[in-house]
């Protein structure tokens, strides 16, 4: 295999911390199984707003572009909570999202057997758990214009967001939850607003076109999103592809994430339409944030990061096997009893560090061999 290029945007709080850990993997990946990288890496959030005085330079913007995949740590933190909305931490996520036009955020929330108990729901409603959350990500309320805050001339102010989807943004999206579920269990569940929302009628109108048109042999359900929460702490495993708009995506998937009992453990993947090579363009980023309250303590999970490069293997460089033997290697650590601190119930023994972590894996990664 030719080098591929990998642009790694650490960012902020514990995101320079876990990344360190999947630069291990990386390396593993280059000496043990010949995969070799081009890594570059380069700044995003409150990390290029302090050296660029914003959180994402043209430069950047053009780096993560060329790039075969993007990985970014994640963003945002205290210091920053003062800046003017235009030069937030998160602008920077935003526009990668959107210039990019990483329309297909993938997002799944697998419970681990080791993890089970560690749930807020009761063992056997989530042992087993594994549901794919696909999540628009360049459209709705976060994009749709107008937006602001303006004056009423009474005295007071208006905030105005726009939620806006055309037909062709939620066809793309649809397609890419009915391809995922043929390779799963085959069941899309699409989840709007259909009885507030006029963009949620479209959005009902479109998924099941593209259902009847495309992917009749896909079982296909319609939720209100407020029942889709509900039914997410209910009875988890009834899913299997869940297909919904940003802003619900972003609500809906901090949901499904908490099921399996820590945000420490979970991927995601941005896809956009094919380049020229044909694999689509794509970030891979932790569910979790910056967590500012441990950052820079060698307590972060690296684990997320780590799986999120798993599904760069399978999404951007055809590794499907190699994305297994990682997965499997998360796995192994977390069976083995090495755990962060996340993955601790207090006061039961010594937590991993983010380092140790990060060696358990590179070591479960040898005993595959
Ligand atoms: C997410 C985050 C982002 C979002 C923030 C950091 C802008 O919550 O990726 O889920 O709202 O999309
Ligand atoms: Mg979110």
């Amino acid at each position: 295999m030719s080098n591929h290029s990998l642009l790694i945007l650490a960012g902020d709080g514990i995101g320079p911390e876990v990344m360190a850990e999947v630069r291990k993997v990386i390396d593993w990946y280059g000496d043990k199984r010949g995969l070799n990288f081009d890594v570059s890496e380069d700044l995003v959030g409150g990390a290029a707003y302090d050296a660029h005085g914003t959180p994402l330079t043209d430069e950047t913007m053009a780096k993560a572009q060329a790039a075969d995949a993007v990985l970014l740590g994640a963003v945002g933190g205290p210091n920053y909570d003062e800046l003017d909305f235009s030069v937030k931490p998160e602008r920077g996520l935003l526009r990668l999202r959107k210039e990019m036009d990483l329309f297909s955020n993938l997002r799944p929330a697998q419970c681990f057997d080791a993890l089970a108990e560690f749930s807020s729901l009761k063992t056997e409603l989530v042992s087993g758990l594994d549901i794919m959350i696909v999540r628009e990500l360049t459209s709705g309320v976060y994009f749709g214009e107008p937006r602001g805050i303006i004056d009423d001339n009474e005295g007071g102010r208006i905030g105005i967001n726009t939620q806006r989807y055309t037909t062709n943004e939620i066809r793309r999206v649809a397609r890419s939850a009915f391809e995922l579920a043929r390779r799963r269990s085959n069941k899309v569940c699409s989840m709007e607003k259909a009885n507030v929302m006029e963009s949620g009628i479209l959005w009902r109108e479109e998924v099941q076109w593209v259902h009847d048109n495309e992917y009749p042999d896909v079982e296909l359900s319609h939720m209100y999103a407020d029942n889709g929460a509900m039914q997410l702490v209910r009875m988890p495993k009834q899913f299997d592809v869940i297909v919904t708009d940003n802003l619900f995506g972003d609500i809906l998937s901090d949901c499904a994430a908490m099921l399996t009992g820590s945000l420490g453990m979970l991927p995601s993947a941005s896809l956009g339409a094919p380049m020229e090579n044909g694999r689509p363009k794509a970030l891979y980023e932790p569910v979790h944030g910056s967590a500012p309250d441990i950052a820079g303590q060698a307590k972060a999970n690296p684990c997320a990061c780590i799986l999120s490069f798993a599904m760069a293997l399978r999404y951007s460089f055809d590794q499907g096997d190699e994305a297994n033997r990682l997965e499997q290697a998360v796995e192994s650590v977390l069976a083995s009893g090495v755990r962060s601190a996340d993955l601790m119930q207090s006061g039961s023994g010594t937590p991993a560090t983010t380092s140790e972590m990060g060696d358990a894996v590179i070591a479960a990664l040898e005993a595959s061999l």
